[in-house]
């Protein structure tokens, strides 16, 4: 997608050398940053330098490359593998990445690792590409017929959690590409953007692309959704997901969940844009899903930009208050009207996902 007029991708590779966008300084400065090294990759995922299931897949996979370069060996292979794989916990396209390459790598001639494992990662970053367009199309879908009911061509309200854009994804997005695929097909949409707290992924990240994007909307607090739902203010509620079991539940942010109780309770559909590396199917309950504990002073305090235009973190609780800071819930597939996959829309129950596991084994 675009910043400035100029195409961009979340993470790319020129020259054999891999650069990102670091997400932590947006929205108010856009610094692209090399990542030169196993420990620089290590960092970026770990500090959300980069953030978001599918671009943490894609990250490490080239990360993964990144620490072949340095040293090709079947131990290096080892240790960078576990490394990556423990940076987070919680979405499951960080795993699937790095199988993908292990099993891709292992069987290689050790003099040719490198050059291997970063095409491979690249076919990685492509299909990501891909996958997401594709879920843009099928959730174009649904914008239009709920654009074809509405009266006097008023917008379609989309209410959507976290950032679930390009720049959690390598490009497209998930939640987000049916919105950019139903703007650049002329309908008329308007964006409810959840704040996201603690770190503000919608205020800061999902209001940056579609305000680049010419995308109406607004930030609202994270509370407000089931408020503007009652008033019959939100037509759809689009989200993404980190790690969707077996079963079709859906583990998203932290407030997926009560989104999708207060769209359930309003007769509203909820859906979940699924790219299918991210489902896993070695669990068959949401509740299996290790949720990522992330540090207090995530929730304690808080980071925005001073008049001065310098970036400033402030502390938002008494001194002497403790926080609790679960990155994710779970959103049980009962809540769910659907997951936008790249095949298509399929129920969120054992029976849906089946039909994708054979799409798949079709590959
Ligand atoms: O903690 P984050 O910012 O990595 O969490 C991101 C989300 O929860 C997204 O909604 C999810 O990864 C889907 S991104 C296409």
């Amino acid at each position: 997608m675009k910043i400035d007029g100029k195409s961009y991708r979340s993470i790319w590779e020129k020259d054999g050398r891999i650069w990102i966008i670091d997400q932590t300084l947006l929205p108010h400065e856009v610094q692209i940053k090399e990542l030169a090294d196993l420990t620089s990759v290590i960092t970026a995922i770990c500090d959300m330098q980069v953030r978001g299931a599918p671009l943490i897949g894609a990250t490490a996979a080239y990360g993964l490359a990144i620490a072949l370069k340095e040293n090709p060996s079947d131990a290096n292979l080892e240790k960078a593998f576990k490394a990556l794989l423990s940076t987070r916990p919680t979405a499951v396209n960080l795993r699937w990445a790095l199988e993908r390459m292990h099993s891709h790598l292992i069987g290689q001639l050790v003099s040719n690792r490198a050059s291997v494992a970063m095409s491979e990662a690249a076919s990685i970053a492509d299909e990501d590409v891909a996958i997401n367009e594709a879920i843009g199309n099928h959730g174009l879908e649904v914008i239009r017929s709920i654009a074809s009911g509405k009266k006097n061509n008023s917008p379609v309200n989309i209410l959507t959690h976290c950032n679930a854009g390009w720049i959690a994804t390598v490009d497209w997005g998930t939640a987000l590409a049916p919105i950019y695929k139903a703007h650049e097909a002329g309908l008329d949409v308007h964006v409810w953007v959840d704040e996201t707290r603690p770190r503000n992924q919608g205020a800061a990240l999902t209001a940056w692309e579609l305000g680049a994007h010419g995308i109406p909307h607004h930030v609202i607090v994270d509370n407000a959704g089931g408020h503007l739902m009652q008033r019959g203010l939100v037509d759809l509620c689009i989200v993404g997901t980190d790690r969707t079991t077996a079963n079709g539940d859906v583990c998203n942010k932290i407030g997926t969940y009560l989104k999708a109780l207060a769209a359930k309770d309003n007769q509203i559909p909820f859906y979940v844009a699924l790219p299918t590396p991210t489902i896993d199917w070695t669990l068959e309950d949401g509740l299996q899903i290790p949720i990522e504990q992330r540090a207090e002073d995530e929730v304690t305090h808080i980071w925005g930009q001073a008049n001065d235009g310098s970036r400033q973190k402030v502390r938002l609780t008494p001194t002497s208050s403790h926080a609790r800071n679960d990155a994710f819930d779970v959103t049980p597939a009962h809540l769910i009207s659907g997951l936008i996959t790249e095949f298509g829309i399929i129920d969120a129950s054992y029976s849906g996902l089946e039909g994708i596991r054979e799409a798949l084994s079709k590959y």
